[in-house]
């Protein structure tokens, strides 16, 4: 079926950041973006690399104060003028491009079940001089998912840096189709700063409002909500009137496959593993919502919700809660497999229940995607669910932890489940 997903509407939202008990500040709505191109652009305090520069751009005349700190000391250079045309901040950064060190988390060592904070390691690395067609980038926020803990194993050999996606800005540019300045998503995994050659970038859309914040480009209007959107339209082809069951529903992407289903007028049923995220389910609009941890029986609990049964199971956990849900499907039910969080963090593999048996009776059809088979349709996607988000139709919350020195805490959180909607870093 086809959602609604036509003109964009002009809304401004902001965020308030609080400190949970988890030690996560919350977002909760109001968001103060200290992000904003203008500002960047007046301030430059590169805090975590081994030098700061610090410019104010007057009409007439332009200071521009670069204090360079290298291991040996440090040196200040100044420029007033008006002559010759002001210093442009890209031309500034050209000049001391050698010297940008980056920041990297790598994988020290491959994890054995729950993943620690000494599996992993922060390094520096000089980047070099840019060449003609790449860009310099600064990472504003970057994502924590369980993924990672899945791919770390297939995908990365001890030493690599982590593998992730971020919210970045461009800060100097030698590529024509990206402007110093503009924001991108990029696939670059844990640093802070980073070159690319532009094929791989997602520009923010121009239409994002300026009091959004920018790190729901890898949430509510990126990829975890993306893996919703395809997954529910491509691969349970929910139809209006339909109920659709969803688990790890107040996650990334769990709460977010709930709001497209309720807005695609289906009826929706979610299970979380704690009271508090239960009422936010509720507070979402879940018709039928419970803490699986609490209930007596899980098969009961998922009766009682939908006594006639589930047309669609958008999994995001697997294993155990799978193998229950799995008769409780309609005949004919669709089964879209997102993920099996639940089986991530064991060394020794699950066995049954097996599932043939229901599959046979029911009929169902249940297919494994990722999210990557639709990346020719991103655009798609973004532009309907930001669009949702500023009509007030698509809500969000996040999760945010400051400081790029946290990467491993905010991973390790997520995975122990302390997250409430999409878990970020600032950096
Ligand atoms: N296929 C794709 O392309 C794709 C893309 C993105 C994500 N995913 C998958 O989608 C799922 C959700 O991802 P997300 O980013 O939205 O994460 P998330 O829901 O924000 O965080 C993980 C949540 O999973 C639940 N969980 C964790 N360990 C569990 C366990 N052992 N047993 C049962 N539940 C557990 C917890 O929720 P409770 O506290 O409610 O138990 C936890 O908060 C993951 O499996 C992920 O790998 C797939």
């Amino acid at each position: 079926m086809a959602l609604d997903s036509d003109s964009l509407l002009e809304d401004s939202r902001e965020e308030d950041l609080s400190t949970s008990s988890s030690g996560y500040p919350q977002s909760t709505g109001r968001v103060t973006t200290t992000d904003r191109p203008t500002r960047m652009m007046k301030e430059m305090n590169y805090s975590t690399s081994s030098w700061r520069m610090s410019q104010n751009v007057q009409p007439l005349s332009l200071w521009v104060t670069l204090t360079c700190q290298i291991s040996a000391g440090s040196f200040i250079l100044q420029r007033r003028g008006s002559q010759g045309g002001p210093w442009s901040v890209q031309r500034t950064i050209s000049f001391i491009n050698w010297m940008v060190t980056a920041k990297v988390w790598v994988l020290k060592k491959h994890f054995e079940g729950f993943s620690k904070t000494s599996d992993f390691d922060l390094k520096k690395i000089e980047l070099p001089k840019l060449k003609d067609g790449e860009l310099l980038l600064e990472s504003v926020f970057l994502s924590v998912d369980p993924y990672m803990r899945a791919y770390s194993r297939r995908d990365m050999k001890e030493g690599d840096i982590m593998i992730g996606t971020k919210v970045a800005r461009i800060i100097e540019s030698k590529n024509p189709a990206f402007t110093v300045g503009a924001f991108v998503v990029a696939n670059h995994g844990w640093r802070t700063h980073f070159i690319s050659n532009g094929q791989d970038l997602h520009l923010l859309p121009p239409s994002w409002p300026e009091s959004l914040p920018r790190s729901l480009a890898l949430g509510t209007v990126g990829m975890s909500a993306l893996t919703a959107y395809f997954g529910l339209l491509e691969v349970c082809k929910m139809k209006p009137g339909e109920t659709v069951l969803v688990n790890a529903a107040a996650g990334a992407v769990g709460s977010v496959v709930a709001q497209l289903a309720k807005i695609g007028g289906c009826k929706v049923v979610g299970c979380a593993g704690s009271d508090d995220k239960v009422a936010y389910l509720k507070k979402l609009g879940f018709d039928e919502a419970f803490n699986y941890k609490t209930v007596t029986s899980l098969d009961e609990a998922l009766r009682k919700a939908s006594p006639d049964g589930y047309y669609c199971f958008f999994d995001n956990v697997g294993g155990e809660f799978a193998s229950i849900a799995i008769n409780q499907m309609k005949k004919y039910g669709r089964i879209a497999i997102c993920g099996a969080v639940s089986l991530y963090n064991d060394t020794v593999p699950q066995k049954g229940p097996y599932i043939q048996v229901p599959m046979i009776f029911k009929e169902l059809h249940m297919e494994g995607f990722m999210v990557s088979r639709w990346n020719n349709r991103w655009e798609e996607g973004v532009k309907a669910l930001l669009k949702w988000v500023v009509e007030g139709k698509l809500k969000y919350h996040e999760q945010v932890m400051e400081g790029f020195e946290n990467m491993p805490m905010a991973f390790i959180g997520m995975l122990k489940r302390e997250n409430l909607g999409k878990a970020v870093v600032k950096v």
